[in-house]
């Protein structure tokens, strides 16, 4: 009897021994999965600067321009905010013009988009001097791109337009001021010296007290009234990232970042060769990875270019969305079919290798006169300028 007591209470502790390892063994095999999670194959793109930024953009960005007059609606005159919503803007996931907005409640232009009664009102009304406008030139541009762009639209924005550049110009100052400010970086066209000036943009805008960050290029035309209208129509409190993407669908990168690049993420991002414009709110989110040297290290790390990174940070990492515009354009596109040219909030014309790639606008000056067109476009916009030609009065 007390022999069979003490082997029963051994078996009692073999078994709940046998049931603890076997439960134990059972909590690991359930966190096992869960901690090697499958991740998709990570697609390398560490030589995106090759990848993302050249090449492809031709073909693609003629593609999206031969496809863009039905996205530029009529306009007049009137201020309004109003009239925008007749805009259609390209977007990551549709396509839908302003009007539908309230039938369209997944529309990420909903959130953005200014209470237009609001604005009507007088309440958050966006003057021009509200937006921070960057122009990134070099040294070798500042005589052959920038003297234009400072004759032509640059004089109606004086107070708000600044120069980036990488070399102290004393006539450039001469002309400028204070607006010309020496980066400091390289003048070299890598990816290191480009994110190196967006980095001072960056921090120079988030330094202003401005609502809207927008970057151009030295062979954009701004039409300074047209940039004002668009930007009024949001708020520049709500996370706005408006521009032109270059490609037609997203880029996909190894995400050096959030990861040790086996990741891989996906994003759309504005070609800064066409103009981009953030609104303030969304800047300063943008600031963990962006302001004071810390968008060099985050370009370094994606090895992106700086128009790429700023894509990255914008909706790979904020989750904000690109709204795609088809107002601004770069050089890269066809710009002789571009219509309703004075609509356009950017231009821009072929470099030295196709000096034929030009808008369209009528003859003001002879194309010897004015191979770029800006100069004709400057007129028509603003006939009152001392040296247009003085229109006959009827
Ligand atoms: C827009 O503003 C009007 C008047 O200020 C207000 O009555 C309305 O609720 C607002 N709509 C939204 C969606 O905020
Ligand atoms: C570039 O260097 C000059 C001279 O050292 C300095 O005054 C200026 O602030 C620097 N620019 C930037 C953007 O740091
Ligand atoms: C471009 O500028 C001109 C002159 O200010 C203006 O009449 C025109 O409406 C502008 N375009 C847009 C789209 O605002």
């Amino acid at each position: 009897m007390n022999f069979s007591w003490i082997g029963f209470s051994k078996l009692c502790f073999l078994l709940s021994v046998t049931f603890c390892t076997l439960l134990l063994f059972l909590i690991s095999q359930f966190h096992i999965p869960w901690r090697l999670r499958h991740y998709p194959p990570p697609v390398f793109n560490g030589n995106c600067e090759r990848n993302c930024t050249l090449p492809q953009l031709q073909s693609i960005d003629s593609k999206l321009s031969s496809d863009s007059s039905d996205d530029i609606a009529s306009f007049g005159d009137d201020k309004n905010p109003e009239k925008w919503r007749g805009y259609s803007l390209r977007t990551a996931t549709s396509h839908f013009k302003f009007g539908n907005l309230h039938t369209n409640p997944s529309s990420p232009l909903e959130g953005v988009l200014k209470n237009t009664s609001v604005s009507s009102s007088g309440k958050e009304v966006l003057e021009l001097e509200d937006i921070f406008i960057a122009v990134k030139t070099t040294r070798k541009y500042h005589k052959a791109r920038l003297d234009l762009l400072i004759k032509t639209w640059i004089s109606r924005a004086k107070q708000q337009t600044y120069i980036f550049t990488d070399w102290e110009d004393q006539e450039l100052r001469k002309m400028a001021g204070v607006q010309v400010i020496n980066t400091n970086c390289s003048s070299v066209h890598t990816r290191q010296a480009l994110c190196c000036k967006m980095a001072v943009e960056y921090d120079k805008f988030i330094e202003s007290a401005k609502k809207w960050f927008c970057h151009f290029d030295d062979d954009n035309y701004v039409n300074l009234s047209a940039l004002h209208h668009l930007l009024a129509a949001f708020s520049h409190s709500q996370d706005v990232y408006l521009g032109r993407p270059s490609l037609d669908h997203p880029i996909e990168a190894a995400d050096h970042v959030r990861s040790d690049g086996s990741t891989s993420v996906k994003f759309w991002f504005a070609t800064g060769g066409a103009g981009f414009c953030i609104s303030r709110g969304l800047a300063l989110k943008m600031s963990p990875w962006a302001s004071m040297g810390n968008f060099i290290s985050t370009a370094e790390r994606m090895r992106l270019p700086d128009d790429c990174t700023i894509g990255y940070i914008i909706e790979g990492l904020l989750e904000a969305k690109l709204l795609h515009t088809s107002l601004f354009h770069s050089h890269l596109e066809n710009l002789q079919r571009l219509q309703s040219v004075l609509k356009q909030v950017t231009l821009s014309y072929g470099g030295p290798g196709n000096q034929h790639n030009v808008v369209n606008v009528g003859g003001i000056f002879s194309l010897q006169q004015d191979p770029t067109r800006f100069r004709s476009v400057h007129c028509l916009l603003y006939p009152d300028t001392a040296w247009c030609p003085v229109k006959k009065k009827l």
